[in-house]
């Protein structure tokens, strides 16, 4: 999926899983509660000027696509340091080395300027995506992970891709509690302590079972001997991640107030 549209249908239309339940039959019903409101009519005619009936699928997706395209986060602490804007605690500092180190090999997946690996630019001729099993679970001493969400596995039902998941960018990742594909691992301290241990030993209930003995964990997924202080520095770096500027402009904040009478949300004014 190169595009943020291509992306889009999956979630709007897709039947294997239904997500939003877009089909021929609701379809027009959608548009014309998009219709309805004259807020909508207004914005979309605005936003694109000249065409007789502006509220279509095809102009959704477009203006939800802009709307993901202007989410950049680049006014991070970490940034501003990059920029020679803001300088690092020593703390701080001790866990950038640890992440970019070879102790802690974090780079090797979250690498990326998004601290992910799925990073392409201009020149980039072909687009790889790598996912990774980092032994959050093994239901059986197989390697199986709990359905329905088994990573690539679920799309190739090749078993050595069971587990397989994309490293996601860990921008803004201390406000983006609970963590994984499952939301499993509440904090960050948690997630520091799995990979301290090459993994999670699941030691009771239904998912039982030691992630850190999963067949397909990557090479990179091996116990870590950090001490508490390296923890916390590694922690402490993480929160230098976030990006407050980012999560605090309106630009990007929901334009619905909550809902004040019974015919449903209304709109603040624009901003
Ligand atoms: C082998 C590649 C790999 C390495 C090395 C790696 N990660 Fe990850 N990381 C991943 C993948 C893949 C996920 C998503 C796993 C999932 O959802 O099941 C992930 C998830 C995370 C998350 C949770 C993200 C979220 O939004 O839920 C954090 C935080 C994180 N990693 C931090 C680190 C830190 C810190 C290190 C170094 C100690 C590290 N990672 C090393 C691949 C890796």
């Amino acid at each position: 999926m190169v595009t943020l549209e291509k992306q889009m249908e999956g979630p709007l239309f897709g039947e294997e899983p239904i997500e939003m339940g877009v089909n021929d039959n609701n379809r027009k019903e959608i548009v014309a509660r998009f219709a309805g409101d004259a807020g909508y009519r207004r914005d979309f005619a605005a936003a694109f000027p000249g065409e007789a009936d502006p509220i279509s699928f095809g102009n959704i997706i477009k203006a939800i696509s802009a709307f993901e395209r202007g989410v950049v986060s680049a006014s991070s602490k970490y940034d501003l340091y990059l920029l020679g804007k803001a300088t690092l605690t020593p703390e701080e500092t001790r866990g950038k080395d640890l992440f970019f180190g070879e102790k802690a090999e974090c780079h090797h997946c979250h690498g990326s300027v998004n601290f992910d690996d799925q990073f392409y630019h201009a020149k980039t001729r072909e687009i790889e995506t790598p996912f990774h099993n980092t032994g959050l679970y093994d239901l059986d001493g197989k390697g199986a992970y709990p359905e329905p969400n088994r990573g690539v596995f679920e799309n190739t039902h090749n078993p050595t891709e069971m587990g397989a998941f994309r490293a996601p960018s860990l921008r803004n990742i201390a406000v983006t509690a609970p963590y994984m594909h499952d939301g499993s691992v509440a904090t960050l301290e948690d997630v520091i302590d799995i990979y301290a241990a090459g993994g999670r030993n699941v030691a009771s209930g239904p998912l039982k079972g030691d992630g850190r003995y999963n067949p397909n964990k990557s090479a990179l997924i091996v116990p870590i001997d950090l001490s508490p202080q390296e923890k916390n520095d590694l922690i402490a770096f993480l929160k230098t991640l976030t990006d407050d500027s980012l999560l605090t402009s309106p630009r990007f904040a929901d334009p619905w107030k909550p809902a004040s009478t019974a015919s449903g949300p209304t709109r603040a004014p624009a901003q």
